[in-house]
């Protein structure tokens, strides 16, 4: 087994290869003037019959990521190996999963149509991490095998460590409960969901939490992504309305894209934890020792 770190992806790729102690290749990259993309898997003739890992997560700059991503894909697939398995630790227009409107493509199946068709024939394997939806991975035919994995278990470990006050892990929607739950577990902890509800007159969005007190608890908020804050920077001022104690916002992918990080601690967040299926200052938790456990089973 041979792994390829993609530009977006190299510590995490170094540390998955350190953990399996199996033998990395380096991607050279660089852009053109006019913006265009050129890579280059070195040391090529290495490839040549051997199970290949690539990975290369799709966070923001995603288009370019992406386009990496596939020019990684068929740079390795030229070179001949046995098998490819490709981790796409946060694969990028996962939330648009369906035609909201009438004449809206459906980019999350594009994405994997893509992948499939350039990885084909020699692309066996898809992991992913925590996929907003995994409805998504039914867009992969059936020759490929598709894994969601789960940080959650990663989040229960980290809490559980920090002797929390009363602990609860709440979910920002029903949905997201399933996730929020395995934290839940892990720490003992009660476990909810935010409902949302529309003020008729004045069209504003309020959210609570039904059947459960957090006054004076400490609460986990969960989520697959953080994006602008905005849902994290609701909830947070709602928790800290009902008298919560310190507040912690959570998820797999810290895209973190604008003000976020500002939004979520003057909501009055102790502290932002992601991964580092998207590389910040807020990647606490590393999801090498996930992947290095589903890939050496
Ligand atoms: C939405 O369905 C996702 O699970 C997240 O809740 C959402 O993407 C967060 O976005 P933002 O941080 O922009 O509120």
């Amino acid at each position: 087994m041979i792994i390829i770190p993609g530009p977006a992806s190299q510590i995490l790729g170094i540390k998955v290869a350190n953990l399996i102690n199996i033998n990395k290749i380096q991607v050279k990259f660089k852009d053109f003037p006019d913006g265009e993309h050129y890579i280059k898997i070195e040391n090529g003739e290495k490839i040549k019959n051997q199970d290949v890992i690539i990975i290369q997560s799709t966070y923001s700059p995603q288009n370019d990521n992406l386009m990496e991503l596939l020019m990684i894909l068929d740079g390795t697939k030229n070179l001949k190996p046995k098998s490819i398995t490709l981790i796409v630790p946060y694969l990028c227009y996962s939330r648009q999963d369906k035609r909201f409107l009438e004449g809206e493509p459906l980019t999350a199946e594009i994405v994997c149509k893509i992948i499939e068709k350039i990885g084909d024939p020699l692309l066996e394997k898809f992991i992913t991490i925590d996929i907003h939806s995994e409805k998504i991975l039914d867009y992969f035919s059936k020759s490929i095998e598709v894994k969601n994995l789960s940080a959650m278990p990663l989040f229960g470990k980290y809490f559980k460590n920090l002797n929390l006050k009363n602990p609860c892990v709440i979910a920002p929607d029903e949905g997201a409960l399933k996730r929020s739950k395995i934290v839940a577990d892990l720490i003992n902890a009660d476990c909810n969901f935010l409902t949302k509800k529309r003020d008729l007159n004045t069209g504003e969005i309020s959210t609570q939490i039904k059947d459960l007190s957090i006054e004076n608890r400490d609460v986990i908020f969960t989520d697959d992504i953080i994006s602008t804050g905005g849902t994290m920077a609701r909830a947070i001022e709602m928790a800290k309305n009902q008298g919560a104690n310190n507040i912690y916002a959570v998820c797999t992918h810290p895209l973190l894209i604008q003000n976020a990080k500002y939004r979520i601690f003057q909501a009055g967040a102790k502290e932002i934890v992601g991964t580092d299926c998207i590389p910040s200052e807020c990647s606490k938790i590393s999801v090498a020792p996930l992947l290095a456990d589903f890939l050496t089973k």
